[in-house]
């Protein structure tokens, strides 16, 4: 291929990858059913998240209520998780850490199970707590979860069982930020550089 035709063929890539994305996370205005109850203009807004019930690491059912007036960090994945969900926990951890002092003012940070067979409060508490303390695991039952999920649009999905019973869960792992509204900001990878995240959450925030 010559060198010129290889960058139109990036380019091209490139702009079919941007599509899509675009084409996932925003739709036409007013079709979200979360956002229109509330009255709000969803105009330009991705309709990502919404209303949630869910149970935290303490027992506590919460909705996403109790987490209104602070923009949110949501973060999706399960304990079993081999190396994305904590690869993702440690970068949302070491951004807090960089917050200092501010970090609880700044942003509430939220891990949501996509595992809630396996994943009870306790489990859940523990794995949180190991990277951060204030960091807010929340389960509940698999139809919360599946709810949950479905409004910020994420994908997961079981495997299927080994000889022994054990499987593992595929999805997605985008951070999403959400406002002191809880309408959504932007998404993250999961290996952003914690540098990067602290600076958003700061924006955020302010
Ligand atoms: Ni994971």
């Amino acid at each position: 291929m010559s060198r010129t035709r290889a960058i139109l063929v990036t380019v091209l890539l490139g702009l079919a990858a941007g599509t899509l994305t675009a084409a996932l996370l925003f739709a036409l205005p007013g079709l979200d059913p979360n956002q229109a109850g509330r009255g709000q203009i969803t105009t330009g807004r991705a309709l990502v998240g919404g209303p949630f019930e869910l149970t935290d690491q303490s027992g506590r059912r919460v909705t996403e209520k109790d987490f209104a007036g602070r923009p949110m960090l949501v973060y999706f994945g399960f304990t079993h998780c081999p190396d994305v969900c904590p690869a993702g926990l440690q970068i949302i951890a070491a951004a807090l850490d960089k917050l200092g002092d501010r970090a609880k003012e700044v942003v509430t940070p939220i891990f949501v199970t996509v595992d809630p067979e396996r994943d009870t409060e306790a489990l859940l508490g523990k794995y949180v707590a190991s990277f951060h303390p204030n960091i807010i695991g929340l389960t509940g039952s698999v139809e919360d979860i599946k709810r949950m999920t479905k409004t910020y649009r994420v994908y997961a999905k079981k495997t299927k069982p080994d000889e022994h019973g054990s499987y593992s869960v595929d999805h997605s792992s985008f951070m999403y930020l959400m406002d002191s509204k809880g309408l959504f900001i932007k998404h993250f990878r999961h290996n952003i550089d914690p540098e990067k995240l602290a600076e958003e959450l700061r924006a955020a925030g302010a």
